[in-house]
This record gives C-alpha cells, sequence and structure tokens, in this order.
C-alpha cells in the first residue's frame, strides 16, 4: 500500500495527537504536555506523555513512543496502510486510491489473478462434490462423520477423476494458462505441450490464510493407495512456512491457548467436536516463522502429537522453535496408537477437554522422554539419565524453575533432587569455560548471562543481539541526523542484514540524502504488508535515550563493529577462494581499530 506524501502530511495534520488519545484515554494538562495512564501497561500513576508541539507520546513507564499513527497502530492493532484510512475518516479526508510503484501492481496484479484462480477453483470442487461425479468423495467424508455444516465451512470439495478437468475449466472461465501453471493447480505434461491436474479424484481441502484468502489445496486420496496427501506447491500466494491451516478460524475463537494438530483431519474434527482453536503446520516441519505468526494471536500453544516415534520426534523438534517465539507450550500425548481425529470420534469431546487440562509442560514431557529410555532400577543409567535430564533443565532462564522441575522429577524418579542441581552446576562450570574461549575471538563479553546457556540458545542470542543492534543503531539515527551524518561513511544501509531494517534504512538515508528530516509514517508508507509495517514501527516506537552522551558515542561504535562483523562472516561463509577469506581477515583487524567520534570530532 502506498499513498502519496502529501495525502500522509495531510492525515497527520488533520489528527491532532492529543484529541486522538483523548479518546482512549483521559488526559491532564501539566506544563506543556498532557499526561495519563499509560494504555500500553497496567499502571496506577500516570507516566504517559503527549507532547502537543512535538504531536509525539512517550511512556516513561514502558517506553512506548510515537506518533499519531504509531499509536492508532499499537491501540487497535491496525496495520499501517487500516491506520491511514481510520484517520483519513476520523477527519473526512476522502484518500485516492493508493499508488503502487510498477513493480508492485504487477505483483499485487498477479497475486489478485492467482487469488481468483484459487477461488474459481475451490467452487468447482465444491460443486464436484455435491454433483453425482462426487458421489464417491461425499460418502467417503460421511463415512469420516464430516457433517455438512463442517464441509461447508472448510469449503471441502472433489477433484475429479478426469485428468485434465480443472485445466479445461480453468482456461474455459477465461483464465491464462501462464497464470494457470503459475497457481500450481496444474503440472506440465511430461510429453509434448500442455498441462494436466495436480489433483484427481481426491477430496479437497482449500487451504486459507488468515485474510480467509484461498492460497492454495491439500487433497486426499479416497482409498489406501499413495501418496495419501498432496498439497500445492510453494507458489506467490502459498507459502508453507508462514501458514497454518485452520488458523483463519482459531485466531478468533476467543480462547487461551492455540492447539496444534500434524492433520486436515485433525483440524476439521476437533473443530467439529467445538474445539475452535486448532491449527496445523502444512505437512511441513514447524518453522520459525510459524511460531512468530502464532504469537500474534496467543502467548500458549498446546502441541498434539500422535503417540508414536515419529510424532514424539516432532514435538520435540517444534519445542525450541515455539520456545524461541515466546510461547508457553505443554505437550498433549493421545494415548494409544491414535490420532486426535481417531480419540474423539472413539471417547468423545469431554474426554479430550480432559486431556487438555492434563496436557504436560514441555519440560516434563521432555523428562519423561528421556526417562522412557532409561532402566532407573540400574544405577549406570540412573546417572546417565540425570546428566540428560541436567541438560534439559539447565536451559531454563529462571532459578525457581529449575528448583521446582528438579523437585518434582526427584519425587517421580527417585533420583535425588540434590544430585539434580549438582549435574546443572557442573554443567554451568564447563559452559563458562566454553563461553571464555568463545568471547576471547568475540567482542562482546557476558558471562553471567551466558553461564546457563546451550551454545544452541546462545547462537540465538547472537542473532537477537545483532538484531538488536540493527535496530538500535537506526532509532538513533532517525532521531539525530548529526549522528547519520558521522556515520553513513562508515557504514551503508546495505549493510543492515535484516531485510526489512535494510530497506529502511536505505529509506532514512535517503531522506537525510535529500535534505528531508524523518517521518515515521512516509517511511513505513514504503512497505506492504502488515508484518513488515508492523517491524518498522518499531524503529519509531521509542522517545530519545536518556543515555549519557558518552554512552551512546560508544554503543553506537558497538553497533557498527557487530553489524560489520556480521557482514564480514558472512562474506566468509560465502566464499571458498583463499585470498578473499584472507582479505576478509585483514578487515576483521581493521574493524578492531575503527572509532568514530560522534561527541567531539
Ligand atoms: P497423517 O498421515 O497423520 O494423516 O498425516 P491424517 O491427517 O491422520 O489423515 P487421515 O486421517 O488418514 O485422513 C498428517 C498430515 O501430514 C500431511 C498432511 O498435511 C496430513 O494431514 N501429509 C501426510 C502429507 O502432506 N502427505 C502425505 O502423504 C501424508
Ligand atoms: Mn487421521
Amino acid at each position: 500500500m502506498y499513498y502519496s506524501e502529501e495525502i500522509i502530511e495531510e492525515v497527520l495534520s488533520r489528527n491532532d495527537l492529543v484529541d486522538v488519545v483523548s479518546e482512549y484515554i483521559r488526559l491532564k494538562k501539566q506544563g506543556s504536555s498532557y499526561f495519563g495512564l499509560c494504555p500500553f501497561h497496567n499502571e496506577d500513576t500516570p507516566s504517559f506523555s503527549v507532547s502537543p508541539d512535538k504531536q509525539m507520546y512517550y511512556c516513561f513507564g514502558c517506553q512506548a513512543g510515537g506518533n499519531v499513527f504509531t499509536f492508532i497502530m499499537q491501540m487497535e492493532n491496525y496495520s499501517f496502510a487500516e491506520t491511514v484510512k481510520y484517520l483519513a475518516d476520523r477527519a473526512n479526508i476522502t484518500l485516492p486510491q493508493p499508488e503502487y510503484s510498477a513493480e508492485v501492481k504487477k505483483a499485487l496484479k498477479e497475486k489478485e489473478i492467482l487469488r481468483n484462480i484459487h477461488k474459481e477453483t475451490a467452487k468447482y470442487f465444491y460443486y464436484n462434490l455435491q454433483s453425482e461425479r462426487g458421489k464417491v468423495a461425499l460418502e467417503y467424508l460421511q463415512g469420516r462423520k464430516v457433517e455438512e455444516k463442517i464441509r461447508k465451512l472448510f469449503g471441502l470439495g472433489y477433484a475429479n477423476a478426469d485428468y485434465d478437468d480443472l485445466y479445461k475449466y480453468l482456461l474455459y472461465k477465461g483464465y491464462d494458462e501462464e497464470f494457470i501453471a503459475k497457481s500450481g493447480l496444474v503440472i506440465p505434461r511430461k510429453t509434448g505441450k500442455g498441462y494436466i491436474d495436480r489433483f484427481r479424484n481426491r477430496v479437497m481441502f482449500p487451504i486459507f490464510d488468515v485474510h480467509n484468502n484461498i492460497i492454495g489445496f491439500g487433497g486426499r486420496v479416497l482409498d489406501d493407495s499413495l501418496p495419501k496427501y498432496m498439497n500445492s506447491p510453494e507458489t506467490q500466494l502459498f507459502d508453507k512456512s508462514r501458514n497454518l491451516y485452520g488458523l483463519n478460524y482459531a485466531r478468533t475463537a476467543r480462547e487461551n491457548n492455540i492447539l496444534i494438530v500434524e492433520g486436515y483431519m485433525d483440524v476439521i474434527s476437533l473443530y467439529q467436536a467445538g474445539f475452535k482453536n486448532v491449527v496445523a503446520s502444512l505437512g511441513t516441519a514447524f518453522t520459525y516463522q510459524h511460531a512468530a505468526l502464532l504469537k500474534r494471536y496467543t502467548n500458549e500453544v498446546v502441541l498434539v502429537y500422535d503417540n508414536d516415534a515419529a510424532g514424539i520426534k516432532a514435538a520435540l523438534r517444534a519445542i525450541p522453535i515455539l520456545s524461541s517465539a515466546g510461547l508457553k507450550i505443554k505437550v498433549l500425548q493421545i494415548p494409544g496408537e491414535k490420532d486426535p481425529d481417531d480419540f474423539i470420534k472413539e471417547k468423545g469431546p469431554e474426554a479430550f477437554r480432559d486431556l487438555i487440562m492434563k496436557a504436560l509442560s514441555s519440560v516434563m514431557f521432555q523428562v519423561n522422554v528421556v526417562k522412557a529410555k532409561y532402566n532407573l532400577e540400574n544405577l549406570e543409567e540412573k546417572i546417565q539419565f540425570t546428566k540428560e535430564v541436567a541438560n534439559i533443565l539447565a536451559k531454563l532462564n529462571s532459578s525457581i524453575e529449575i528448583e521446582v522441575y528438579s523437585e518434582q522429577i526427584a519425587e517421580e524418579t527417585g533420583v535425588s533432587k540434590q544430585s539434580i542441581l549438582e549435574e546443572i552446576k557442573k554443567l554451568r562450570a564447563i559452559r563458562q569455560k566454553e563461553n571464555r574461549k568463545i568471547n576471547k575471538s568475540s567482542f562482546s563479553t557476558n558471562e553471567s548471562e551466558n553461564n546457563l546457556k546451550s551454545s544452541s540458545q546462545q547462537k540465538a542470542d547472537e542473532k537477537d543481539g545483532l538484531y538488536k543492534a540493527q535496530l538500535n543503531l537506526l532509532r538513533l539515527i532517525s532521531q539525530n541526523e548529526t549522528i547519520y551524518q558521522k556515520i553513513k561513511d562508515y557504514l551503508s544501509f546495505s549493510e543492515f542484514i535484516d531485510p526489512v531494517l535494510s530497506k529502511a534504512a536505505k529509506l532514512i538515508y535517503e531522506s537525510y540524502g535529500e535534505g528531508r528530516s524523518i517521518e515515521a509514517a512516509k517511511i513505513i508508507n514504503h512497505f506492504e504488508n502488515l508484518q513488515e509495517q508492523n517491524q518498522v514501527a518499531t524503529i519509531f516506537n521509542e522517545e530519545k535515550s536518556s543515555v549519557k552522551e558518552y554512552d551512546v558515542e560508544k554503543a553506537i561504535n558497538d553497533q557498527i563493529k557487530l553489524i560489520k562483523r556480521a557482514n564480514i562472516d558472512l562474506k566468509s561463509r560465502a566464499t571458498t577462494d583463499i585470498y578473499e577469506i584472507q582479505a576478509l581477515i585483514e578487515q576483521k583487524k581493521q574493524l578492531e581499530k575503527l572509532y568514530i567520534n560522534i561527541i567531539s570530532g
């Protein structure tokens, strides 16, 4: 979404921040500012300030800050485009049709065509299912006890058995062969020209994104033949690592958690039984993007996995990913050799609700998996068990958690709590040593923090540190042109590694380069999707920091070095050329000598 600078300017100037904020909280004038209770965190004494002159807000309690756009984005959970529309309406401004760059226009047009193709296809499949040709499929679904209401809600359908039935239908509907091919719903013939349908004689499950657009399909055979399920390939619409089946319904279920299951039928079956807060990853392993997506709608997930080796493995793999997004995780194992769909049909919703209540914390689940490997009657095995358990607990951040879990494990296994804690202490000492080694070659040391962390956790922290460095630096640059002038020759915008921050850096550098000041709304305006807009908004969501000038200078130098070092590391990982590697090592050495004077020189 792209609006002209003039429009953004007008929306900004016709929505006074004090007025807008006053619609949400009561403000009282104090000196030249207004104060009230912060809407972004719980407090009893007002620390949320609004400056009518600067048209900025800042909370001294939680550091939330920004302008009227970021306020509405945060308050209403709107995207930037939605915010522009909301504020324009509020000020009786008629928005022109948004402007797009030629490139964006083309991509949007293509996406729109692909969405139409998917919608048309889903309608066709749905129609087939009710028709004579789809009788087998309808009977199959009835055999699996899927009610008509649910069939409709999930848009279930049937792909006819003919080899090019859908392909012909889409051509007849007037779609270009080029786009039909791009939809992934057909595959090129092995010999000669033309296409055949990807899905034939299957029950079809449309896959929706969170806005209820159909972006792909899964198709199941009607018998025991293989492959059991086929799925749409990745297309311009369909990114498997960023979408979850059922999330369009789960996100509005208003439960305090979201259930994660393995299959399409599990989602449908649980939904039918009244559990609307259920999603499935689409025949792929869980990704960080999935975890981040879920975090937008909930704080707790319940992993519901089949009680077999594959299910347990999948759960163990998903736990660290979900946990890195800050989600609280429980694990529910379906008893017996059943999946959730079988279970609910056999035992009913109440029994399933009971399982949810009894779901284990992810820590206890991991401990149980380890426990199953060992015979605790045997001394050797008991020692081994204790070591592995200590390894799991040592990854926890809170010593209270460690204490509580050690106690519980001691009770359940007869291994003494003391020996578990002793093991954790040993692990801690080893890690401290390792960290010292690592830290010798890297420039940031924070041993007390690193003590309890595994090396994978440490890698994640480094990434996180790198991200924070980029974000903080951009914040400082955007707040203070002097800083930009001082560092621009040392760090180019292309050195920002995060793609979104890099694009934001480019826009910020360009604004200064053209002698303009930085306006949050205008920068955010250049980003098309909601996630990116919110990410960019975080650059502007903080008021000037109160650190002393000297500290700022040091922080900037540290951050620049961290970013430049990461760039060098990336390059050296990508090359095998010995001369280039030598050059990079030299660059790294030079980098240590770099110091930019920001205050004086
Ligand atoms: P399951 O084999 O557990 O199937 O696969 P299911 O969901 O219980 O299926 P029903 O009950 O027999 O109909 C779990 C999920 O893994 C993906 C699908 O998303 C499926 O729902 N899958 C499975 C595939 O993508 N391809 C396959 O061949 C099998
Ligand atoms: Mn099943």
